[in-house]
């Protein structure tokens, strides 16, 4: 006996976590018709749900995830689930369950969503920590197109410290500038959707600064997860791409990500802005002495409150004198980052800044309670006028 239903609104399935996959739970519950006690071992398998009764398979669940193409690349929207069952009994059960999930459906709670909040508050999170954002980069730089290869998807793990709190995750800025620098006439196409709308000719004095970074050597500060230096990668045919983080968290997660993608020419350190044994292992990262950056780059790196002085010191130290530092910024309600803005700007010879659209606002991290304002900043300075003390 099979039977076919869908989820009744957008689950951000914490069934879907690699961790919660491999979790056995022991249920103990009654059967409807039998009225015995049994015991029921659920066992969440990579894409199926099984119900065993007496070591026999009595009912099969199996999730098949539907998405929806928007904006940086796939969200699902709902799960097809596909039931098999064995005996009367057994759909009786079924039936029940599914009349229950349609009741919680008609008076609007998001069970899932509630369950995970539940379950953060707690601070039960083991089992639920753990989530995958789907990206399709294809989607994102010709979304008429539909036939793309594989390249174009990534499957980025992140880890949510407390519920949607910290950075362990894609943070949407990361997406989009990723796709500028991939794709710099993108700034022109999607501008309709910034506000205010920059003028066509900061648009096209903008794509003729943008660098271009093959064969280039390019480190990213507060790399978080590791998507801008994953898709640099992939597209760019740079030198080489060293990915970093303050938080070793993420700097783990970083590195699995870049594994888990066939990114494993990028590498990730832990690198504390200000912390010179940090910088000096960036610098000789895969070389015999240190080599300077031709590119600095970050998103999302000078938000409330991040440390910006130590930040600024950072890449003074990191980047050649020749060298690009390329800088996406989401203005929030707490930022004072105009200041670090100008006072990095003093530092080169040249500074360049664009208000682009967001063009992955649906995917990933946003500021939480903190508002914040459609579109995004990208800042580029070139030509570093060296400071005092720093030879060449
Ligand atoms: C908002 S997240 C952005 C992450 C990533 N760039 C993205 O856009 O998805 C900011 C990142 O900056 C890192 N960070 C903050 N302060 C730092 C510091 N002092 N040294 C190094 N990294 C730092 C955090 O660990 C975090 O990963």
């Amino acid at each position: 006996m099979q039977f076919f239903f869908t989820s009744l609104s957008y689950i951000r399935s914490p069934f879907s976590s690699a961790k919660a996959d491999e979790k056995q739970h022991n249920v103990h519950t009654k059967s409807p018709l039998c009225a015995c006690r049994k015991v029921l071992c659920v066992r969440f398998q990579s894409s199926l749900l099984r119900i065993k009764t007496n070591g026999k398979d009595k009912i099969t669940l199996r999730p098949v995830p539907i998405y929806e193409q928007s904006g940086a690349g796939r969200r699902m929207v709902t799960l097809l689930y596909t039931i098999s069952v064995e005996s009367v009994e057994d759909a009786t059960l079924i039936m029940v369950v599914l009349f229950f999930l349609v009741c919680v459906a008609k008076l609007g709670i998001n069970l899932p969503n509630m369950l995970f909040k539940l379950a953060s508050k707690m601070r039960r999170l083991d089992a639920l920590d753990h989530e995958h954002c789907h990206l399709d980069f294809g989607a994102l730089l010709s979304p008429d197109e539909t036939n793309r290869s594989s390249k174009y998807l990534f499957c980025i793990q992140q880890k949510f410290e407390s519920f949607r709190k910290t950075g362990l995750a894609v943070w949407a800025d990361s997406v989009s500038l990723a796709a500028y620098l991939v794709c710099p006439s993108l700034l022109s196409t999607r501008i309709q959707r910034a506000c205010p709308r920059p003028s066509r000719e900061d648009v096209s004095r903008f794509i003729s600064v943008m660098p271009r970074l093959d064969n280039q050597r390019i480190v990213e500060l507060g790399c978080g997860v590791g998507v801008l230096s994953l898709v640099l990668q992939r597209f760019l045919r740079p030198e080489t791409v060293l990915a970093t983080d303050g938080d070793e968290n993420a700097v783990k997660l970083a590195g699995s990500n870049m594994e888990r993608n066939d990114g494993k020419h990028v590498q990730v350190q832990q690198l504390r802005w200000g912390c010179d044994s940090d910088i000096n292992q960036a610098l000789c990262a895969g070389k015999r002495r240190p080599v300077l950056f031709d590119v600095v780059i970050g998103s999302d790196i000078t938000y409330w409150p991040a440390p910006l002085g130590l930040l600024k010191e950072t890449i003074l130290k990191l980047v050649t004198l020749d060298g690009y530092v390329i800088l996406a910024h989401k203005d929030r309600s707490k930022s004072s980052s105009r200041v670090f803005f100008d006072s990095l700007s003093t530092h080169f010879r040249e500074n360049f800044h664009i208000f682009a659209a967001d063009l992955a606002d649906d995917v990933g991290q946003t500021g939480g309670d903190l508002s914040e304002e459609d579109g995004m900043h990208i800042f580029i300075y070139r030509g570093l006028l060296l400071p005092q003390g720093r030879k060449e």
